[in-house]
């Protein structure tokens, strides 16, 4: 069982089948909000949808693939954060995440990414940790550009949003970076 307390008020936790319903219910009150940017929303339209979303994430965790984490705010599920594309051979992963639309505007994502890169150098001895974000999601883009990342170029239509292809920014931070960043005193 994965959980990571990150300060008083936010922790994150592997989600079970017992958070489906919740899940669900997060998703469907943000539907319009997060259909810009994710392009799995309309796949998800029951509680069922979401369990077995939640199922296959466990299963990509049991395998040693990433972890795929609810964020609680005092106890309150309000996104998810994952690590994917998991390289063993490389030592490399790279983050996903999502926020209700309330939750946006306190650095509740900021702090779970940090826990999540901590993580990944910490515990995993990761070497690399990669953000994508789509050019003109500049919320999303502005999580790695405050963590430190350098933007590594502009992957051409490397998403699939629906009825269009967008290209997106890729940003990266190696394990040296994140540990000199932490000396300087600069997280
Ligand atoms: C992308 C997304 C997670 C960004 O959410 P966010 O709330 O802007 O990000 P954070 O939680 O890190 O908060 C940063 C904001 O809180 C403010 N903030 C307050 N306290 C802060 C703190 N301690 N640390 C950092 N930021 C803080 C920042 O100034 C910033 O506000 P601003 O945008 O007005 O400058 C959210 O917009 C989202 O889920 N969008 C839809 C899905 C999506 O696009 N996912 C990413 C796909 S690549």
């Amino acid at each position: 069982m994965f959980k990571y307390r990150i300060d008083s008020q936010l922790e994150l936790k592997l989600l079970e089948p017992g958070d489906a319903g919740e899940l669900f219910r997060l998703t469907d009150d943000n539907r319009a909000y997060l259909r810009e940017w994710m392009p799995w929303i309309d796949m998800t339209q029951t509680e069922e949808d979401s369990r077995g979303f939640i199922e296959s994430t466990r299963h990509k965790w049991a395998k040693g693939e990433g972890i795929t984490a609810g964020i609680l705010a005092e106890g309150k599920l309000c996104g998810v954060i994952d690590h994917h594309s998991l390289n063993w051979m490389n030592r490399k992963v790279a983050i996903g995440y999502w926020l209700a639309a309330p939750a946006q505007g306190r650095g509740i994502m900021t702090r779970a990414c940090r826990a999540m890169i901590d993580y990944a150098f910490g515990e995993l001895k990761l070497h690399r940790v990669e953000i994508m974000a789509g050019t003109a999601n500049m919320k999303s883009r502005a999580i790695p550009e405050r963590l430190g990342f350098t933007q590594e170029g502009v992957a051409r239509g490397a998403q699939k949003l629906y009825d269009r292809y967008i290209d997106l920014a890729v940003y990266s931070l190696l394990a040296d970076e994140w540990r000199l960043q932490s000396l300087d005193g600069g997280r």
